[in-house]
């Protein structure tokens, strides 16, 4: 598939088969978090592979009853929970490089995104969702206080997919030479 259509075709999926994620697709998917950029190459992502239904309903427990991505964490054969560990993207000798401190955020997003996108390419859904309690999921899959839950996504076959939402048109974000308000 042309990375172009990837991008485009990629949708949020939020209902899936039952049908199990093949170890071949896994693998394929932690490969494009593997080879995702990262800040001065630090790769602070984790990720913690969930395919216990009842470990999934206790993670599901932290998203809100109206999230519309509930019932998928629990409904698809697989959910990866994104970490990152802190203290590093973004650090040199252990002091933060920029005003922006911690890049753990960008970084583990790059990787979602990669995982996402390799994810589509194999016929499989995902469906990033970041509106939950962290703290919450953090306790129930004992991740240490270094290690930030930033993300997680379920990693399925879809059942449907929806219209993709509107996106802006490239003039309403794209300024030349100057940032125009
Ligand atoms: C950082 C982030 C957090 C998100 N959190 C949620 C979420 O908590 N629940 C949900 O249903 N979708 C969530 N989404 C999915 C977005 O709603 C979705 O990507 C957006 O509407 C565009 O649709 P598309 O992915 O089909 O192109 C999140 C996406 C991102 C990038």
């Amino acid at each position: 598939m042309d990375l172009m259509e990837a991008i485009r075709g990629r949708r949020s999926i939020r209902m899936y088969k039952s049908d199990p994620v093949p170890e071949e697709a896994l693998k394929m998917v932690m490969e494009a978090v593997r080879w995702s950029p990262s800040w001065a190459n630090t790769q602070c992502w984790k990720v913690i592979v969930v395919k216990d239904s009842k470990m999934k309903s206790d993670v599901a427990g932290a998203l809100s009853k109206n999230n519309p991505a509930l019932s998928s964490i629990i409904e698809a054969p697989v959910l990866l929970i994104l970490c990152g560990m802190k203290g590093i993207s973004g650090f040199y000798k252990d002091q933060p490089k920029t005003e922006k401190g911690d890049w753990l955020m960008f970084d583990v997003g790059l990787a979602m995104e990669n995982l996402c996108l390799a994810a589509y390419t194999m016929g499989l859904g995902t469906v990033i969702v970041g509106n939950f309690d962290h703290r919450r999921v953090a306790e129930i899959l004992e991740v240490p206080q270094n290690i930030e839950v930033v993300a997680m996504t379920p990693l399925g076959y879809p059942a449907s997919d929806g219209p993709a939402p509107r996106r802006k048109e490239i003039p309403e974000f794209v300024f030349y030479e100057k940032y125009k308000t």
